[in-house]
């Protein structure tokens, strides 16, 4: 089969090699991709969000298979015109993607269909959500309604904070229309987990859970990130929380999205909280997540190509899902000074990839066959083990190998699950 993927970071890169283990596999497209993908795939610069590129390209080569990777081209609605071509597509159409495009119609679905999670109003007047935020108890959570890259929430200690943040994100238009409508949420306390499913509408089945490390610097300090580093599974998603998240969670979200005519298919993201009172979502994204994707889909031993063909054609019922037992860690290798500025241009040297060892490459571009940086995250040293010990120390171990000149990356990936398992 001819397989086109749209998108071109870490997350890409991992489901790219996967798929190319599976014996259908003829043939990858990744649109763009990027300089280290290019070793995997043919890479073709043609933007994730340029709907009308992707659609002229796939007309042209003969694609018998698209996976739409990123939000972006989801919520645009890359699937539905993938589709019209008669090209079958793995990723969820525009009228379910919404589940992660807009933050309002995730939070309501939620109330009216019982799915526990932060309790919220809504906004979409600035001068009401700041009459609001004066009564409000602190700290308190302000979420633009739209994609806004990973930067639109805002937990505010105080008032002050509060009020910048609305101003921001309402009047100033810092995510543009993302911030017409916002939410003001409860703030919730307790460890997050990031569990990715495949749906198709009738079945969800539940990959192995992860945890992400969200922030630049060791201890969880310094600034929001797109991720450096996740672990494979997450310590705190035991088999009695796995069961009430399939009761109270995964399984009325599906036949939430049925009910409203907006059937999901493809990768359902479930960003969740485990509070004192039970699993809460904190959000939902409609697509595989960035880097829980590179500890994921390591770990799983059935053929990816399969399982995303028997999703579009709605009998993931009857598909073998295996996971292998053990663990898995990435460790992301970022230019020094992301999320801010940084520079970068720089050559990167990669060791050959040992058992169990894949290096996926995120931000980076070949040049006279050179492959340089060019982004804040570079890439994931990821290592499978045994156990999570092993798997940490393997990541770091294949991390230490990997050169750049202003690589940087936590010291601390894994060491909140590792306590987390030491205590339970
Ligand atoms: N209600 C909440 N209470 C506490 N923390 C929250 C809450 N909502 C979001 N957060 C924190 O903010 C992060 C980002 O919020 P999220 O809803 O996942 O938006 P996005 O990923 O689109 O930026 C979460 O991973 C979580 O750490
Ligand atoms: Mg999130």
């Amino acid at each position: 089969m001819v397989i086109l993927v749209v998108g071109g970071g870490g997350r890409e890169h991992a489901i790219i090699k996967k798929l190319k283990e599976s014996k259908k596999t003829e043939k990858i497209y990744a649109l763009p991709g990027n300089g280290g993908i290019a070793a995997d795939a043919e890479c073709v610069p043609i933007k994730a969000t340029d709907i009308d590129g992707i659609v002229d390209f796939a007309k042209q080569n003969k694609v018998d298979f698209a996976v739409v990777a990123p939000d972006d081209p989801l919520v645009l609605g890359c699937v539905d015109r993938l589709e019209a071509l008669g090209i079958p597509c793995f990723g969820p159409r525009k009228n379910a993607a919404i589940i992660e495009g807009s933050k309002v119609f995730s939070k309501n679905l939620m109330k009216k269909y019982g799915i526990p999670t932060a309790a919220s109003e809504t906004f979409s007047s600035a001068e009401k959500a700041i009459a609001y935020l004066k009564e409000a108890a602190y700290p308190t959570v302000i979420k633009a309604d739209g994609l806004a890259l990973g930067k639109g929430v805002v937990i505010a200690q105080s008032f002050e904070e509060a009020e910048a943040a609305v101003k921001e994100i309402m009047c100033d238009k810092v995510f543009g229309a993302s911030g017409n409508e916002i939410l003001i949420e409860e703030f919730l306390v307790g460890p997050e987990i990031s569990v990715l499913a495949f749906a198709d509408g009738k079945t969800v089945v539940p990959m192995v859970s992860s945890m992400d490390h969200k922030r630049a610097k060791d201890n969880d300090e310094g600034l929001n990130t797109g991720g450096m580093g996740t672990v494979a599974p997450n310590p705190y998603y035991t088999e009695e929380v796995a069961k009430e998240c399939m009761e109270k969670i995964f399984l009325p979200t599906m036949a939430a999205m049925n009910a409203e005519g907006r059937p999901f298919s493809g990768c359902l993201y479930f960003g969740l909280m485990l509070t004192k009172n039970g699993p809460k979502v904190i959000e939902y994204n409609c697509r595989f997540g960035d880097p829980e994707t590179q500890v994921v889909l390591p770990l799983l031993k059935s053929d990816l190509l399969e399982i995303m063909l028997a999703v579009s054609q709605g009998r993931l019922a009857e598909q073998t899902v295996e996971f292998k037992e053990g663990a898995a860690c990435c460790v992301v290798l970022a230019s020094d000074g992301y999320p801010k500025k940084y520079a970068s241009g720089y050559e990167i040297t990669l060791p050959n990839e040992g058992e169990n060892e894949y290096v996926y490459i995120a931000g980076a571009k070949k040049e006279d066959g050179v492959l340089k940086t060019s982004g804040g995250r570079v890439l994931g040293a990821v290592k499978t083990a045994c156990c999570l010990e092993k798997a940490i120390e393997g990541a770091y171990a294949l991390a230490e190998k990997i050169h750049f000149e202003n690589a940087y990356m936590r010291r601390d990936i894994g060491k909140r699950a590792l306590a987390a398992k030491k205590q339970s």
